[in-house]
């Protein structure tokens, strides 16, 4: 049976080297176990990771609470959910953390498919087939993910749409990293093969430099820009955006752009770089300006994240005003994997294709590759190198050989 009959938690590290909490939940005959990630760059309506006092308040309220999960169906989500809600009922998670509610929802979910034998994805949403997300790889970064010299621009990202089978769609963002390092070696001596949180390059040059040099990388390996290999970015625009001023400061490459300007920068790159995946182009709160982009370019998807926060009222609002055609689904931005799937579901409904995503901090757990596959996710953004994001992709392969699947989602 899937019932609850203890939660144990305990504080661990993440890929920053930064306390989190890590929750294992069991039945009778199982234990299902997660760990929470985190973000640099956090949206402002996003629940909160963690409570006053941190990881260690997170596992205290745990304790003391530990007995109303006992007996919950930990395959109910919405009783989890509940049980969740009944503990802190803000809509943030300010009293026991969002990263309290992604581990005890994933491990319950991972208790579950475990005590019945299932695929941890056919768990969370049963249907008879499945299609593989693609990978969408970071190869560059800057921003809130590296240090001072790299670009304002938060990530560069890759992926290989036109791929035969997800092992080939991996090696190619593999083989485009493994090509920019080389690039960015021979251009300056002094590199030193830095990365950034997510295992993208972490190079000393500008926004321009970066993506000149990237889109040289995708050329060098006969790939033609925009077909078998595209480029993404990331522009995580809130984090040069200037409430007070109405001004985006990109520090690093000396320049400002009101509203309007950034529009016309985000667009001039998207053309230029023949872009994908465009997310957060603009700041957080522009759905007005994200019109703009999604009307302008209906064959580039048009991404929220810090815009959408994986809330489903969000997304409802962004979705009517035609603000976005994709959205980033990151559970921890959510909270509980209930509240995740409440947002995947607003987002089928509205025809906007989904993006499961990691956190710049992560864990080595891999369940967010099983939540891309349940949403019918078209991409799986997960990072290329490192050991927390290789045990995404490393899932991805081994998820592709069971029967349910269907191939490879098509962007
Ligand atoms: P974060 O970055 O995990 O630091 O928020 C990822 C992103 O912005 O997509
Ligand atoms: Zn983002």
């Amino acid at each position: 049976m899937t019932l609850i009959t203890a939660v144990h938690g305990r504080i661990i590290y993440n890929s920053r080297g930064q306390p989190t909490i890590e929750v294992d939940v069991s039945t009778k005959t199982h234990t299902g176990r997660a760990a929470a990630p985190s973000g640099a760059s956090v949206g402002k309506h996003e629940a909160v990771a963690f409570p006053k006092g941190g990881a260690r308040r997170c596992l205290d309220i745990l304790e003391d609470n530990r007995a109303k999960f006992i007996g919950v169906n930990s395959a109910d989500q919405k009783a989890i959910y509940e049980t969740l809600k009944s503990i802190d009922d803000t809509k943030d998670y300010s009293v026991i953390g969002g990263s309290t509610a992604f581990a005890v929802s994933m491990a319950s979910a991972q208790a579950a498919a475990l005590t019945g034998n299932t695929p941890l994805y056919k768990s969370i949403t049963h249907k008879d087939n499945y299609r593989l997300p693609v990978p969408l790889g970071n190869i560059l970064g800057g921003g809130a993910h590296a240090g001072q010299g790299a670009p304002d621009i938060q990530e560069i990202l890759v992926c290989a749409p036109q791929s035969r089978s997800i092992r080939d769609a991996i090696q190619t963002n593999i083989d485009v990293h493994t090509q920019l390092g080389i690039l960015l070696s021979k251009r300056d001596i002094t590199f030193t093969r830095g990365r950034s949180d997510e295992g993208g390059w972490a190079p000393n040059m500008n926004n321009e430099q970066a993506l000149e040099i990237s889109a040289r990388a995708c050329e060098e390996l006969g790939y033609t820009l925009g077909r078998e290999v595209a480029l993404g970015v990331d522009f995580a625009a809130s984090t040069q955006y200037r409430e007070e001023h109405n001004k985006y400061v990109y520090d690093r490459a000396g320049f400002e752009n009101d509203a309007g300007e950034q529009i016309e920068f985000a667009s001039d790159i998207i053309k230029r770089y023949k872009i994908k995946y465009a997310e957060d182009a603009v700041h957080e709160e522009a759905f007005e300006e994200m019109v703009t982009l999604t009307e302008r370019f209906p064959d580039t998807l048009i991404v929220g994240d810090d815009l959408t926060v994986t809330n489903h009222a969000i997304l409802q609002r962004a979705a009517s005003q035609k603000s976005c055609n994709a959205a980033i689904l990151k559970v921890n931005q959510a909270g509980s994997l209930y509240e995740a799937m409440e947002f995947a579901r607003t987002a089928t409904q509205n025809n906007i294709r989904l993006i499961t995503s990691h956190r710049s901090g992560e864990s080595n757990d891999s369940q967010i590759t099983h939540v891309g596959v349940a949403t019918d996710s078209v991409l799986l953004k997960a990072g290329i190198l490192g050991g927390e994001r290789v045990a995404k992709l490393n899932e991805l392969l081994r998820i592709s050989g069971n029967d349910l699947i269907r191939g490879v989602a098509e962007l």
